[in-house]
């Protein structure tokens, strides 16, 4: 199979993932933080030693203020949620996934919030001017996606970090597409809450992320429960990680997330984006031959995380993917991707979208193979 739908999840995974995943849930998964015994504290030490290989990731120096979440979708939430109070305006973006979106709207229906959602260019891409001349005085949150998961875009993030810092507004990232394949620096970024996914840039299993939460950050926890501290308390401690962390962490997600990173650093964040790029670029460049497809992605380094978006004229999307995959062995991921303002942009709301991403794992020779199936899939019409 040529598996090009790594936006969705990445596959497969560095071997080293699979194996220590295994030697965890063998060796030495009991629960981390809540026993004095040996194991439960080999288990803490592996779950702390993966929250410094993030920090040292994403550039914060305190591993306390990360938090452990199931996936990006409950990072968000978490800090939507746990930051936002009736009369507080958002800006956000048309490019935002489903769990940006949703919570924001809920919020704006339920609780009183105020939202301003910014269109971009054709491609989706944000003007910081925009996001400028949309704040108010009550503005509290600038949300924004690194890259869409729709087409690949990628936003203007460090820009609208400097003028969320200047103006006193909380930025929340959303690295759901991108974490992985774009270098994040939350300082150098002015970026004070993070969400992630470990399943896909960063190579982990599914079924763990995480949200960084800078120091200057307040959120009120959506969750309460265990956090194996000040049991005595029979309410939320307030440190960080505790407050947003309850419940029996995923320890063999949080291994397997570790050693996903590890690969990646053990290559080169810049070195995998550079070689992700060629696959992009060859498959952009076969498929624009074609003038039966419409792209939507961009063509270069700076603006496309790693997806190339495309129609073909008078074929569903949907059609497009199953002939893929059925008569190809091609993974492709079709119709609409859970971000309904994205398509809009993008004039795709009715057809949807045959979204290719690729992963550090794809060759040249299978993005060949690609373009020569959607070769014959257009002389065929
Ligand atoms: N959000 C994921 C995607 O874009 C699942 O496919």
């Amino acid at each position: 199979m040529i598996y090009l739908d790594n936006a969705a999840t990445s596959y497969p995974k560095p071997e080293k993932v699979y194996s220590e995943i295994n030697r965890c849930m063998r060796e030495y998964c009991a629960n981390p933080g809540r026993g004095g015994h040996s194991m439960s504290i080999a288990s803490g030490s592996a779950v702390l030693e993966v929250r410094e290989i993030i920090g040292a990731f994403f550039n914060f120096a305190n591993p306390m203020q990360l938090c452990f979440t199931k996936n990006a979708t409950e990072a968000l939430n978490v800090a939507i949620k746990g930051l936002l109070e009736s009369g507080d305006h958002v800006i956000t973006t048309s490019m935002e996934h489903n769990s940006v979106l949703r919570p924001l709207k809920t919020l704006e229906r339920d609780s009183g919030i105020e939202l301003t959602i910014l269109h971009g260019n054709d491609y989706g891409e944000i003007a910081p001017e925009d996001v400028k001349k949309s704040i108010k005085k009550n503005t509290k949150l600038i949300a924004c996606t690194l890259s869409s998961n729709v087409n690949g875009i990628v936003m203007p993030v460090k820009e609208l970090g400097k003028l969320a810092r200047e103006s006193g507004i909380i930025f929340l990232v959303d690295a759901s597409q991108g974490a992985g394949s774009i270098k994040i620096d939350v300082n150098e970024m002015n970026i004070d809450v993070l969400a992630f996914p470990g399943h896909k840039g960063l190579l982990g299993p599914q079924g763990i992320g995480g949200l960084y939460v800078g120091d200057d950050v307040k959120l009120k926890p959506i969750m309460q429960g265990g956090t194996g501290s000040s049991s005595e308390n029979l309410y939320q401690p307030e440190v960080m990680p505790d407050i947003l962390e309850s419940g029996t962490l995923n320890t063999p997600g949080i291994v397997g997330l570790g050693c996903g990173i590890g690969f990646i650093n053990s290559f080169g964040i810049d070195s995998l984006k550079v070689y992700k790029y060629e696959l992009i670029k060859r498959l952009h460049e076969g498929l624009s031959e074609m003038k039966q497809i419409k792209l939507y992605s961009k063509n270069d380094i700076k603006n496309n995380s790693g997806i190339v978006a495309l129609n073909v004229d008078g074929v569903d999307s949907t059609e497009v993917s199953y002939v893929l995959d059925k008569a190809y062995g091609i993974a492709t991921r079709a119709g609409l991707h859970c971000a309904p303002l994205a398509h809009e942009r993008l004039g795709t709301l009715k057809t949807g979208i045959v979204r290719l991403s690729v992963g550090c794992f794809n060759t040249l020779e299978e993005i060949d193979l690609t373009i020569k199936a959607f070769n014959e899939i257009v002389s065929s019409l």
